[in-house]
């Protein structure tokens, strides 16, 4: 059991409150010489009937310590508890040495499906840096979900339908100069901005555009051949970039998976008597609720983005019956999600409360960051590559005997790029920059990185250590309890990422744990005379060494054993 339980416990015991409710008022105080644990005793006053002061000192009297707490002591409106610390580090270092390379995660999840949507990127179009937030953010939440036990479904809800693939046929067929497979996805895109130059002209270059769209919903063997082709195209492209970035998906319904599911929501909406008709398109009216219409068929009966969603949302719960659907998507598209959760709310799902729009806000690149030689688009794929040369240039430097100096410089120049995204809440808007996510020794990726390297570094030089008989009482100096109370927050941290499918919860306190080892590193000396004292500093380098390596594995970086 962990301490703040078995506080809780005793003081529950006491009160007659849910031990639950207060463990979550259970406090970590920044200073330890003011104990380990605070309970704010404030909390009890209404139910107590007096004043803060006075409750933690009955408390303090009255309370038998809990299992792993030394000593219980009564500051103002505070009862300060201090753990065993030798104890403490005990049973942190069984519980992460035993866990291995699961520590970090639980079973809480076992038998629950949750969907988690995200990257979703249009077919035939550009991969761009715009196209990393909901990768990165998604991809950490899919992993996250799984340590915690759920049955995670990844879904890349693709952009693969629309008249723009009627488009791409028109321009391809007139200035395409060889197969669409020996193609890349960047000749495409510029024959698409050719199409739009040209059709600014040439009007009627948009009608053959829809004609051939329409083929492609009809089934045409052309059309359909060459929609095909341009998908297999993308996502053989997008896979590299996948692929270095460890990302996976279970599933790649796109759009056009749900072209034969909407017709039965329409029949359902009209059923339901929440569909009206304005000037030809079919809608649901939202004004209720202060939102603009969504509609849901054109005026020639085409089906639309939204239309597709709703299909989407139903096909997903009844073939996973999640607990929880995640749609990792920017800001911009709050309202589409208002108004499609809205719609399915009003025809009655209510399984819709556990649809989440996990929104996320703009990437900017700093001047000067990367040029745009393809007009304003900023590539995914250039920006991993120069990630990567930046990083094998600073490794030549720093490490010029290393083997393997390129998959290192891989891991971690694309690993740097993602933590960067990852490290602040999600919503705010971000300025990427190369000193900032490559700096070594910031609170970066490669710092991570870096420090899980040192570990490995000191347990490859010691040989091997015995994991029987660890002997904790030399870890109670305020750097080895700092490092050991670090590692012990990542489960917590784990969980709490997933309830604000936040990623940076796991990435800040994985970079506690990087900071709180280098501080361990500097003040301790690990390899000593004293066998037992540098057996326990090598199990504790060890347990940081598995704790660090969850974390970066839970954000979506690769741990290299030497930098
Ligand atoms: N493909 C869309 C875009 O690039 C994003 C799709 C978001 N997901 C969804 N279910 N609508 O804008």
């Amino acid at each position: 059991m962990d301490h703040k339980t078995s506080i809780a416990n005793a003081l529950a015991a006491l009160t007659g409150m849910e031990a639950d409710t207060l463990r979550d008022w259970i406090e970590n105080p920044p200073n330890t010489d003011m104990g380990d644990y605070a309970f704010p005793c404030f909390r009890l006053a209404k139910t107590m009937r007096k004043a803060p002061p006075a409750i933690a000192a009955e408390l303090q009297e009255s309370l038998s310590l809990p299992a792993g707490i030394s000593r219980a002591q009564a500051v103002g409106g505070y009862l300060n508890f201090f753990a065993d610390k030798s104890a403490y580090a005990a049973d942190v270092l069984n519980k992460v040495l035993s866990m291995g390379e699961s520590y970090g995660g639980s079973d809480m999840g076992a038998g629950k499906n949750v969907c988690v949507e995200f990257s979703s990127i249009n077919i035939a179009k550009p991969c761009h840096i715009g196209h990393l937030p909901s990768t990165a953010i998604g991809s950490s939440l899919y992993r996250i979900y799984k340590a915690l036990g759920y049955n995670a479904i990844a879904i890349n809800h693709l952009g693969d339908w629309g008249t723009q693939f009627g488009k791409m046929i028109v321009a391809y067929k007139m200035w395409g100069e060889k197969p669409v497979p020996e193609s890349t996805v960047r000749e495409l895109v510029q024959l698409y901005v050719r199409f739009h130059q040209e059709a600014e002209q040439h009007p009627e270059l948009d009608d053959e555009a829809r004609a051939w769209f329409k083929k492609i919903e009809d089934g045409d063997k052309e059309a359909v051949a060459l929609w095909q082709q341009f998908k297999d195209l993308s996502l053989y492209e997008v896979g590299k970039i996948y692929d270095r970035l460890g990302v996976h998906f279970d599933s790649y319904a796109g759009e056009s998976f749900y072209e034969d599911k909407m017709a039965p929501v329409v029949e359902e909406l009209r059923e339901k008597g929440l569909l009206t008709v304005d000037k030809g398109a079919t809608m649901v009216d939202l004004s209720d609720y202060d939102m603009p219409p969504c509609i849901v068929l054109r005026s020639d009966g085409a089906t639309l983005y939204a239309t597709r969603d709703l299909a989407a949302a139903i096909y997903r719960k009844d073939h996973y019956d999640f607990v929880k659907s995640l749609y990792v998507v920017a800001y911009q598209q709050n309202l589409h999600f208002r108004q499609i959760f809205k719609v399915l709310e009003l025809m009655g799902n209510e399984w819709v409360h556990d649809c989440e729009h996990v929104n996320f806000g703009m990437v900017s690149m700093e001047e000067g960051t990367l040029s745009t030689r393809s007009g304003n688009v900023v590539y995914l794929e250039d920006v991993l590559n120069a990630a990567v040369e930046k990083t094998g240039e600073i490794i030549a430097e720093k490490s010029p005997d290393l083997e393997d100096r390129d998959a290192v410089a891989a891991a971690v120049g694309v690993g740097a790029i993602v933590w960067g995204m990852l490290y602040n809440s999600r919503i705010k808007d971000t300025t990427f920059s190369w000193s900032k996510v490559l700096n070594f020794d910031g609170e970066t990726g490669p710092y991570a990185q870096y420090t899980h390297a040192r570990c490995c570094s000191v347990l490859r030089k010691a040989g091997d250590y015995d994991r029987a008989n660890i002997d904790a009482s030399s870890l109670t100096d305020a750097a080895s309890t700092a490092l050991i109370k670090a590692i012990a927050a990542l489960p917590d941290a784990v969980k709490l990422a997933a309830e604000k499918n936040e990623p940076y919860v796991v990435a800040r306190a994985a970079m506690e744990i990087c900071t709180a080892y280098n501080k361990f590193y500097f003040d301790n000396k690990i390899m000593v005379e004293d066998a037992a004292v540098r057996n326990a500093r090598l199990a504790l380098t060890d347990a940081a060494r598995i704790a660090i390596r969850q974390g970066l594995y839970l954000v979506g970086l690769e741990a290299p054993e030497r930098m």
